[in-house]
């Protein structure tokens, strides 16, 4: 078989795995004229369709198919990352149904009132390796203060806290001061309030917190929040440190 020949996909099968809903949905989209590819209205369930940079048209919306869904997303504040919530809607309520459908979790979580970088994804992979600490993937934080930090905050920040759930410290692999209520701060941990809990322990308190960046891949400036967009190859090297 050759490489191209390996793509092909029987049409039902790749809706199904693009979060179009059962498989009996799937059929039935097709088999009532509802899906075209490259313009052209397929009616056959089991036609052989070439998944490789393919665009759908669904019920009159294009789609571009994901073997894997790979997604950044700009948390808005007063959305939380679970499905169960608690106190606000779930940040799940401003994706699309196919990619809920599909399975799409958080890499990680980030708090309510955290704004920012929040990758998404299907691949349970990526995500341990998004999240696991020895792959040593920085996520950069802009965090705003309540109090003027001082040098001797920074210093013990880098130079490792001790939380109160975990005698082994937690450390910043990176900490800039950009103002005097301001720091950009990297951990390649993700422990629960991790940069909150760091920031008491050395006798400050978090006022903003705000995801910048993980790994070289930067919250996109265009990306407005609430909104999301698939990661390109590109944008993949780039999470894992390489650009
Ligand atoms: N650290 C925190 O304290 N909160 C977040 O949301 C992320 C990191």
């Amino acid at each position: 078989m050759s490489a191209k020949n390996k793509k092909l996909i029987p049409l039902e099968k790749i809706l199904f795995s693009q979060g179009f809903g059962t498989r009996r949905h799937c059929s039935n989209l097709i088999m009532a004229d509802l899906v075209q590819v490259d313009g052209e209205i397929i009616d056959d369930p089991d036609r052989l369709i070439n998944s490789e940079g393919l665009i759908l048209t669904i019920e009159g919306e294009t789609w571009a198919f994901h073997e894997k869904a790979y997604v950044a997303f700009n948390k808005p504040t007063n959305y939380e990352c679970s499905h169960k919530t608690k106190h606000h809607p779930s940040v799940y309520h401003l994706l699309p149904a196919q990619l809920i459908e599909r399975g799409i979790q958080c890499v990680g979580r980030l708090d309510q009132d955290t704004t920012g970088l929040l990758l998404m994804s299907d691949d349970g992979q990526f995500i341990h390796q998004m999240t696991t600490p020895k792959k040593n993937i920085g996520k950069i934080y802009e965090v705003t203060t309540t109090d003027i930090i001082t040098s001797g905050q920074i210093n013990h920040l880098l130079s490792g806290v001790v939380l109160d759930d975990d005698p082994k410290p937690c450390f910043a692999t990176q900490c800039h001061q950009e103002d005097e209520k301001k720091l950009v701060l990297t951990i390649v941990e993700g422990r629960y309030h991790q940069v909150k809990r760091m920031l008491a322990a050395v006798g400050n308190h978090v006022e903003k917190l705000h995801r910048r960046a993980i790994g070289n891949y930067e919250l996109p400036t265009d990306l407005k929040e609430g909104h999301w967009t698939w990661l390109t190859a590109e944008n993949m090297k780039a999470l894992f440190g390489k650009d």
